[in-house]
């Protein structure tokens, strides 16, 4: 995606550094962090530095390449082992995360060499994924459609095109005159502050809703269809994705408006037989209490939203049934719960 006429993908490798959109700045600023190494990695990962299910399988994998590359001639095994130990223990949900991981450790057991080159290869699958996802997902959308997504499942999620957001890219570029509404997804605001700088890149309409706006919408008819990306798909159909999520396949089902799921096949676990077994992140309930904004003079401020006794839960996923989804868009085809 070209910010300030520069093409980026969200997570990147050049010789042993990795590189990522710091995206605990935007949209108020862009910056790129380094990672020198993969404790560098991991703690971009935890602290959401990069985000979204793909994004954060690019920074494992190449995490993991550089654990390869950096190990210690004399107990290289345990060091990487140690590598992907840490680097599986940075965020639970998202399985493209461990995907990756196991992918590069095993191509690492052959070579060094062989880690780096998997680790560009999961990379380049999830720009060529995204792509194929919005061919098909475009298809799905006619002139004049007001979409609704959640969370943030652009580019800054999946590398290059994204993976809910790739359809909608995908339509604009193609001349079709779409509207998106984008729900601000509380508590961290993805889609307030990274969907809609996306869109604001690509100019394409948009407004924020707040995430309890969703039903309202739909029962209005002003939501034609809804694109959501997801965190961990299960064999049966279920999904993890963004909390808030499961609330809006309901309203859509409800008030008979598609449901689509967009994620690369790498998202799917046939190991978890239904979404009973996908492990659901808790994040700190500080999340929930304060808001990070800018006030009018440029400067950002972290502010207390509750009464100071407040406490708060702060579940960072849901499972949506299977039966609420009308589709699930991958790479390869469109997949019927
Ligand atoms: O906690 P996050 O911001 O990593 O959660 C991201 C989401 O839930 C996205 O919708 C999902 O990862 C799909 S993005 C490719």
């Amino acid at each position: 995606m070209n910010v300030n006429g520069k093409d980026y993908t969200s997570v990147w490798m050049e010789r042993t550094t990795v590189y990522m959109i710091d995206q605990n700045l935007l949209p108020f600023e862009f910056r790129i962090y380094k990672a020198e190494n993969y404790d560098d990695v991991c703690h971009a990962i935890s602290n959401m530095i990069t985000r979204g299910a793909g994004s954060i399988g690019a920074a494992a994998a190449f995490g993991m390449a550089q654990a390869f590359m950096q190990a210690p001639r004399n107990h290289s095994s345990a060091f990487v082992e140690q590598a992907y130990q840490k680097i599986n223990a940075t965020r639970p949900t998202a399985r493209d995360l461990f995907a990756a991981t196991e992918r590069v450790f095993r191509a690492g057991t052959k070579s060094a060499q062989h880690a780096v080159e998997e680790a560009f290869l999961i990379h380049n699958e999830y720009i060529k994924a995204g792509e194929k996802i919005a061919e098909y997902g475009n298809n799905l959308i006619h002139n004049g459609f007001k979409i609704e997504t959640h969370c943030n499942a652009g580019w800054l999620g999946l590398v290059e095109w994204g993976s809910a957001l790739a359809p909608i890219y995908k339509a604009a570029r193609s001349g079709k005159e779409i509207f998106v509404w984008v729900d601000e997804t509380r508590p961290r605001g993805q889609g307030a502050r990274l969907t809609a700088w996306e869109l604001q890149q690509e100019h394409i309409p948009h407004k924020i809703i707040p995430d309890n706006a969703g039903a309202h919408l739909m029962s209005r008819n002003m939501v034609d269809i809804i694109f959501v990306g997801a965190d961990r798909i299960a064999r049966n159909g279920d999904v993890a994705n963004k909390i808030g999520t499961l609330e809006k396949a309901i309203a859509a089902k409800a008030y008979g408006v598609p449901f689509y799921v967009c994620a690369p096949s790498s998202t799917f676990d046939l190991d978890c037989p239904d979404g009973n077994a996908i492990p659901i992140e808790e994040r700190p309930q500080d999340e929930v209490l304060y808001q990070t904004g800018r006030d009018d003079h440029g400067r950002l401020h972290k502010l207390l939203v509750c009464s100071p006794e407040s406490e708060a839960l702060n579940p960072a996923f849901d499972v949506t049934p299977a039966q609420y989804i009308t589709g699930i868009i991958t790479e390869k085809c469109i997949v019927r719960p």
